[in-house]
């Protein structure tokens, strides 16, 4: 059924048409690559400072490793500092430093050996929550982990969900490390200011 539109009505349509598109153009909704915006509309009047303590559970061995060894590079079981290592963890991150302690996220990444003097790690993992008013929002950790120094600090670049525009940093300190399992406990204080 197709319809022809009377010529009033056309004529209408012609000058709407016009209308509608000189006021996208004038009215600034054309599409833009960037535009300034008042952070109100994203609820950024007041930063938060958030205080997380959780414990860092890895396991290294047995049927269910939490951290896997992916890459090596062939001079790396010669350097006396894993040189070239690279590993890809998923490890539960609790309330208390027992592993059986409530899981409040886990902490998923890698980390690289990346230095040929000392013990020093790339670490690139985000921890993801899971717990109440923070399950589903995530903080980003970017930072060189020397693994001597009882207290390491590294820096949270970002995050999702309510850590939106999150920046500050995170330290790490060993709490057990099991000499023959290379399992390894790590308690981490993180401090980040959001919104
Ligand atoms: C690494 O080791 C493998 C096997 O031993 C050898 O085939 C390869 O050429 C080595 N690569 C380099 C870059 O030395
Ligand atoms: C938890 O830790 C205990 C002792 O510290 C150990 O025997 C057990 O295998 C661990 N369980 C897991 C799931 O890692
Ligand atoms: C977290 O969110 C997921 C997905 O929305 C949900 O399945 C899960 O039950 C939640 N966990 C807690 C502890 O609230
Ligand atoms: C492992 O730790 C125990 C005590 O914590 C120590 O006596 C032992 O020498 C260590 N072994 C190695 C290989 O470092």
């Amino acid at each position: 059924m197709a319809k022809t539109l009377s010529k009033p009505t056309s004529i209408f349509f012609m000058l709407f048409t016009i209308f509608f598109f000189s006021t996208y153009v004038i009215a600034d909704e054309a599409p833009v690559f960037s535009k300034n915006l008042p952070p109100s509309s994203l609820g950024l009047e007041q930063k938060k400072l958030s205080h997380l303590h959780f414990y860092f559970q890895e396991i290294v061995r047995g049927p269910k490793p939490t951290a896997v060894r992916v890459a090596q590079a062939n001079t790396t079981n010669t350097s006396p500092t894993g040189f070239g290592a690279v590993v890809v963890i998923d490890d539960p991150l609790t309330l208390l430093p027992e592993n059986t302690s409530k899981v409040v996220g886990q902490a998923q990444g890698t980390y690289t050996f990346a230095s040929q003097s000392e013990s020093a790690l790339l670490m690139v993992m985000n921890f993801a929550f899971t717990e109440g008013e923070y399950n589903g929002s995530t903080l980003s950790l970017l930072g060189r982990n020397t693994v001597s120094p009882s207290v390491r600090e590294m820096p949270i670049v970002g995050g999702s969900g309510v850590f939106r525009f999150a920046r500050g940093y995170a330290q790490a300190k060993t709490y057990t490390f099991d000499n023959k399992t290379g399992d390894t406990v790590v308690e981490y204080n993180v401090y980040v200011l959001h919104h």
